[in-house]
C-alpha cells in the first residue's frame, strides 16, 4: 500500500489517541495532553523567566533545579486540565534534544520513570520538530509537504517538510541564532531578559531607519542566516557614541535592529519560496511571536500566492502541546522509545 494512504488511514485510525507531553529543554517546564495529534486538552507552562532574568539570560544549572520542584505539579495539573488520569494516555511524549543537558535530563528521566511504572509506550520528540508540529495545532488543513521558517533563541533554520517526520534542512544560521542576537542586543541596551519581547516593544516607540544594521547573506549558501555581524554592528554603534559622548535612543537601536533582523528573515523566505516553488509556508519558534516579523512573512506569501501558517504566539515559544503534536506522528509512525533514552544536548534534526 501507498505509504502516504498507509499514514492517513493510521491517523483516521488513532485519532483519539491521548499523549501526554513533557518538555523542558532550557527554561520552561511544560507538559500538556493532546488527543489526536491536533486536539490539546490542556497546555500548562511554568516559565522560569523571573529567575532568570537576575542573571541576564538562563543560568543552566538553576533552570535544572527548577524543572525538578515543578515537573510533578505541571504533569499533575496537564492531566487535571484535561479531565484525565495516566490510566487514559497512550504514549508518553518528551523532548530529549537539542537543549539543555542538565534541563532535558529532568524531562526525559521522569517520562522514562512514568511510561516504566505504568506500562505506557514512550516517545522521545526532537524539540525543532516540536516547534514545527506547532503549525498543525490550529491548522486542521495544513498537511506537509510545507516549507518552516524555525526561528528560537537557539536555532534558526529553513526546512522543507517533505512529511511527517520527514525534514531537509535547507538553510542554517552560522553562527548566532536569531533569538539569541535579539537576547544579546537587548542586554547590551539595557532592556534584561528576554530580549525578544523587549525588543519587540521597544521598537514600538523607536524609528527602524534611524540606524543602517548589515544584512548579511552568505555568498555560496543563499539560504544561510548570520546575525553575529548585525549584533556586533549595534554593540559597534553604541560604543562609538559612548567614545563620542553622544546619547543614543535605545527605541532606535530596538528598532533598527528588528528592521534588520526582519529583513533578512523576510529575503530568506521569498527567495526559497520562489526557488523551491512552495505553496504553504510556515513559521515556528519564540522569534516567530514577533508581530512584525509574522506581518513580513505574511505579507510576501500574500504576494507570491502563498498560504501562511503561523502558531498562536503561546504554541511559538516552548510549550508542550507541541512536542505532543510532534509525538502523535512519531507515535502512529511506530517510533518508540526505549529505557535507555537519554538526553542529546546538540541532537541535529
Ligand atoms: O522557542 P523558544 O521559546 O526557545 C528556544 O527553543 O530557544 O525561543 C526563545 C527565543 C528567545 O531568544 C526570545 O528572545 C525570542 O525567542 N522571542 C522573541 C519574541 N518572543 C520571544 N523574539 C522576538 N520577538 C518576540 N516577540
Ligand atoms: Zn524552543
Amino acid at each position: 500500500m501507498n505509504y502516504r494512504i498507509h499514514l492517513l488511514i493510521e491517523m483516521m485510525m488513532n485519532k483519539d489517541i491521548k499523549i501526554l507531553a513533557i518538555e523542558s529543554s532550557c527554561d520552561e517546564t511544560a507538559a500538556a495532553v493532546v488527543l489526536g495529534g491536533r486536539d490539546v486538552r490542556s497546555n500548562v507552562i511554568s516559565s522560569q523567566i523571573a529567575l532568570h532574568t537576575l542573571y541576564g539570560g538562563v543560568v543552566p544549572e538553576i533552570a535544572s533545579r527548577k524543572h525538578i520542584e515543578k515537573i510533578t505539579q505541571v504533569v499533575d495539573k496537564a492531566l487535571l486540565d484535561a479531565d484525565m488520569s495516566l490510566d487514559d494516555i497512550d504514549a508518553v511524549a518528551v523532548t530529549y534534544g537539542p537543549g539543555l543537558v542538565g534541563a532535558l535530563l529532568v524531562g526525559v528521566s521522569f517520562a522514562k520513570a512514568l511510561s516504566f511504572a505504568r506500562h505506557i509506550p514512550l516517545v522521545g520528540v526532537h524539540h525543532i520538530e516540536g516547534h514545527i508540529s506547532a503549525n498543525y495545532i490550529e491548522n486542521a488543513d495544513l498537511e506537509p509537504p510545507f516549507m518552516c521558517l524555525v526561528i528560537s533563541g537557539g536555532h534558526t533554520h529553513l526546512v522543507m517538510v517533505n512529511d511527517y517526520g520527514e525534514y531537509q534542512v535547507i538553510g542554517r544560521t552560522r553562527d548566532d541564532a536569531a533569538g539569541e542576537a535579539f537576547d544579546k542586543v537587548a542586554r547590551s541596551i539595557g532592556l534584561g531578559y528576554p530580549g525578544g519581547p523587549k525588543i519587540e516593544k521597544a521598537s514600538k516607540e523607536g524609528n527602524a531607519k534611524a540606524i543602517e544594521f548589515p544584512r548579511a547573506k552568505i555568498e555560496e549558501c543563499p539560504y544561510d542566516f548570520s546575525f553575529s555581524g548585525m549584533k556586533s554592528a549595534v554593540l559597534n554603534y553604541l560604543n562609538g557614541c559612548k567614545m563620542k559622548n553622544i546619547e543614543y535612543n535605545p527605541n532606535d537601536v530596538a528598532a533598527s535592529f528588528q528592521a534588520a533582523v526582519v529583513d533578512v528573515l523576510r529575503d530568506r523566505a521569498l527567495l526559497a519560496i520562489r526557488e523551491y516553488g512552495i505553496k504553504r509556508f510556515a513559521i515556528a519558534g519564540g522569534v516567530a511571536s514577533n508581530q512584525t516579523l509574522r506581518h513580513a512573512i505574511e505579507e510576501v506569501c500574500k504576494n507570491e500566492g502563498v498560504q501562511f501558517y503561523c502558531p498562536s504566539p503561546i504554541y511559538c515559544t516552548d510549550n508542550a502541546a507541541m512536542i505532543g503534536c510532534a509525538g502523535y506522528y512519531d507515535f502512529i509512525k511506530q517510533k518508540r522509545s526505549a529505557m535507555d533514552l537519554n538526553a542529546v544536548p546538540a541532537l541535529k534534526l
